[in-house]
């Protein structure tokens, strides 16, 4: 009877699909996970990949009312570039979903009815909230604005000061405006069904501290990261009834009589996209989806960044528990935020990269996709957040992939054409014994894997490539070669270097996938397959080939190209590009200041005779908004002055005002006014004018020299 394989159910977080995908977001939640289910199938389990587009949520709707568009015309736009661009990347999901799908519909529904008959998990409340007429929609907290209560801060959200950092309720904003419309909000009375989280707080926390559940153990918490553990027991101390319902006309119906014009609050259907698409998958490969997600042998891990914790460890277990049936999840291994060249990630500021834009910028750079893969894992914000930096990518690439992984392969494969026609050698029993040396290293590969440390488990692979190079250094084959070609040392130094690159190919699958398939490809081998690196380890046990000798390989090719190459500027000119877009954005932050003008003489200088006065009159000059007329106290005389300050001083508050005056500047007439001077003022980077005048009253007609 062959053993049952284990099931492992991997997620990543859905995206949504009102716009495109950053680094930030695949180093998070979407490379995780690929690594892990990629891992997982090389050790033959039975994974089931899935993801897809999170189509709901007023945000898709806001942006389309923008844009005026349909929400369908949005999440259709950015499911397909999220996908293609996934793809493209090497994502391995089974399954890419949208929950806009019919099944995903039925499947909240349904999931909803059950709690509902339940009788205990939900509460309808009813309260005030804010509506913006203009706009006919309740607005979430997020999108209303207003002074906050505690700090006075004018540009606090309706759930959050980001000033101070109090948490808010829109209630408590002073002069709450609306971001849609910009205008004042109203109060309207509405009710919403709240699931009743905190009847969960007991259980939660036995699971997540101690990994009982049901009187069983069913996880080591040990195992769980810290910062996820944290995350989870500060929410666990202060749980209430959450509202899973909200008042907009796009998302999932409320399916009961009494809940006309109610969908499904988009993080009440989100998470259970993860079971619709399990299902959808399970009807194309003719599977049972509920083996999967209830089967006592089978594991769900969630990948989610920071920001979804609770959703997954809190507010989805105690969804799934309430229904029954359902397995927990095993683990949430959340990665913490990747920052960009120093700063967050920013749609609006253009800070950062997409991922569909990576692949169209790096479009003529070998190896794109593994090039991007390798550094945002070497950096991975595993424990805390890490920051992606252009230079540390090109070392990682130059130093890492270039210098080791790529040249120890190159080297094999070069050597192994010059001297044995590109066929593996015989191999002597003592030859193979070098080979033993990986079999720790593989093993703590492994452990990184298993425990989520991707960081240390990508150092792990590659120092089987250094260890790679550096027997073959400490064998020289060249060397002996010369004077014996026929020696046995050189064959057992190719043979064992040639186990290694094939080792290689494998170890490399998780995480850089199409280096992976290139390495086999110059092997003259297939790719790499479910179950392969139990194979590959039972043959390093028992001291058997991975490639048996008389083996024929291909021709060498280079599989990586370094980036800063004195002979070939095409690569660094890629991240030149990258990095002048930085640049650009750095350069407009700054106020745009005028250059200095040409040099003038002191005696250019004392023509001009610029005197101190006082504003005595103002007023506005009619049909022009930008002109004040103004009499000025130039102390031996009074002049008039037409300035053009009106847009920045009203002119009863420029009554009084100490100036400085270019008193011979010769008369000219403006609207009808002889001007006889001009008021000194300063101009800043947004074309406002500022008096420029004595730092205290000075009197009036003195020289400024
Ligand atoms: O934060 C996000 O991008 C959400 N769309 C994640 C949803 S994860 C899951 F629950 F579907
Ligand atoms: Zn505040």
């Amino acid at each position: 009877m062959t053993k049952k394989r284990e099931k492992i159910l991997v997620t990543s977080a859905l995206p949504y699909a009102n716009g495109a995908l950053h680094l930030g977001h695949f180093a998070g939640a979407y490379l995780p996970g690929d690594i892990y289910s990629r891992y997982q199938r090389l050790l033959g389990k039975d994974v089931v990949y899935v993801c897809g587009s999170d189509e709901h949520g007023a945000s898709i709707t806001i942006r389309a009312k923008k844009e005026g568009i349909s929400p369908k015309e949005i999440i259709d736009k950015y499911h397909n570039l999220n996908k293609e661009s996934f793809q493209n990347i090497g994502m391995s999901f089974d399954i890419y979903h949208r929950t806009s799908e019919q099944l995903h519909h039925e499947t909240a529904k349904e999931f909803f009815l059950k709690l509902d008959k339940d009788g205990d998990q939900f509460e309808i409340i009813e309260s005030e909230q804010y509506y913006d007429k203009e706009f006919d929609q309740f607005l979430a907290d997020r999108y209303i604005k207003g002074t906050c209560p505690k700090c006075s801060y004018e540009e606090a959200y309706g759930d959050q000061c980001e000033n101070c950092g109090s948490d808010l309720s829109p209630l408590e904003l002073i002069n709450p405006l609306s971001t849609l419309s910009g205008k004042n909000p109203e109060l309207k009375k509405t009710k919403h069904w709240f699931f009743k989280l905190n009847n969960h707080a007991e259980w939660l926390k036995d699971w997540i501290e101690n990994g009982q559940f049901e009187n069983k153990k069913v996880h080591n918490p040990q195992n769980w990261k810290s910062h996820v553990k944290g995350q989870c027991l500060a929410w666990l101390d202060d749980l209430k009834p959450r509202a899973i319902t909200r008042d907009l006309s796009w998302g999932i119906p409320v399916p009961l009589d009494n809940a006309e014009g109610k969908v499904f609050y988009v993080w009440f259907d989100a998470p259970i996209g993860y079971i619709s698409a399990t299902k959808q998958w399970a009807i194309n490969n003719d599977k049972n989806w509920e083996d999967y997600w209830k089967g006592e042998d089978s594991k769900l891990i969630h990948f989610v960044g920071k920001d979804n914790i609770v959703f997954h460890c809190i507010i989805f277990p105690a969804m799934l528990k309430a229904y029954g049936e359902y397995n927990l999840p095993f683990n949430v291994p959340a990665n913490q935020f990747l920052n960009f060249e120093g700063r967050k990630f920013s749609k609006s500021k253009g800070w950062g990269i997409e991922l569909h834009q990576y692949l169209i910028d790096f479009k003529d750079f070998q190896n794109k996709e593994d090039a991007i893969r390798y550094a945002l894992i070497r950096n991975m914000p595993e424990n805390k957040d890490s920051d992606f930096k252009w230079d540390e990518f090109i070392d990682f690439h130059d130093n890492e992939l270039v210098a080791n992984l790529g040249n120890f392969i190159n080297r094999v494969l070069v050597l192994s054409h010059k001297y044995f026609d590109g066929v593996v050698p015989q191999v002597s029993v003592e030859g193979k014994v070098a080979l033993e040396k990986v079999l720790p290293i593989i093993s703590e590969y492994q452990t990184e894997i298993e425990g989520f440390n991707f960081r240390k488990a990508i150092i792990k692979f590659l120092e089987i490539s250094s260890f790679g190079n550096t027997y073959l250094q400490d064998c020289s084959p060249w060397v002996i070669y010369k004077s014996d070609p026929e020696s046995q040392q050189v064959k057992d130094c190719l043979y064992v270097c040639n186990q290694i690159v094939c080792l290689l190919s494998t170890l490399a699958e998780p995480f850089i996938p199409f280096s992976s398939k290139k390495i086999r490809k110059l092997l003259n081998l297939g790719e790499v397959k479910n179950g392969d690196l139990n194979i590959v380890l039972e043959q390093l046990k028992n001291q058997n080939s991975l490639l048996k000798s008389g083996h024929q390989i291909a021709k060498p090719e280079l599989l990586f190209a370094k980036i800063r190459d004195p002979k070939d500027d095409s690569r660094i000119k890629i991240i030149e590009q990258q990095k002048a877009k930085l640049a650009e954005i750095i350069a407009f932050e700054k106020p745009i200041q005028e250059p200095i003008k040409e040099t003038i003489t002191y005696e250019d200088f004392i023509k001009m005779d610029i005197r101190t006065g006082t504003i005595l009159k103002a007023e506005k000059i009619e049909k022009t908004d930008k002109l004040l007329k103004l009499i000025v106290d130039l102390g031996m005389e009074k002049r008039t002055v037409v300035s053009g300050i009106a847009k920045y001083y009203e002119p009863n508050k420029v009554i009084g005002q100490q100036v400085l005056v270019l008193a011979n500047l010769a008369p000219r007439k403006l609207r009808g006014i002889e001007s006889q001077g001009m008021i000194l003022m300063a101009e800043n980077e947004k074309g406002e004018l500022c008096f420029a005048s004595p730092i205290k009253n000075f009197g009036n007609g003195w020289v400024v020299k």
